[in-house]
């Protein structure tokens, strides 16, 4: 699914940039992908993206344990 249309990439590519900058920067995460915000649009949705691939990334790390949403 693209997430955003200004550079047209999906959701796909964001967690692949994700996965191999291992990165909490949007902007890093743009510039993986040889490209950078344009119009903002697409922020919240590729801030989750990056938040849920780091999470399951987090998760592996801890032996596969899944983390407990609950506080
Ligand atoms: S939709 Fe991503 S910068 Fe515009």
């Amino acid at each position: 699914m693209i997430v955003c249309s200004c550079n047209v990439l999906s959701d796909h590519d964001v967690r692949s940039a994700v996965e191999a900058e291992q990165t909490r920067s949007t902007s890093r995460v743009y510039g993986c992908l040889g490209c950078s915000a344009q119009c903002g649009r697409c922020a919240r949705t590729v801030r989750r993206i990056m938040d849920e691939a780091l999470g399951s990334a987090h998760a592996a790390s801890c032996n596969g344990r899944a983390r407990s949403s609950e506080p």
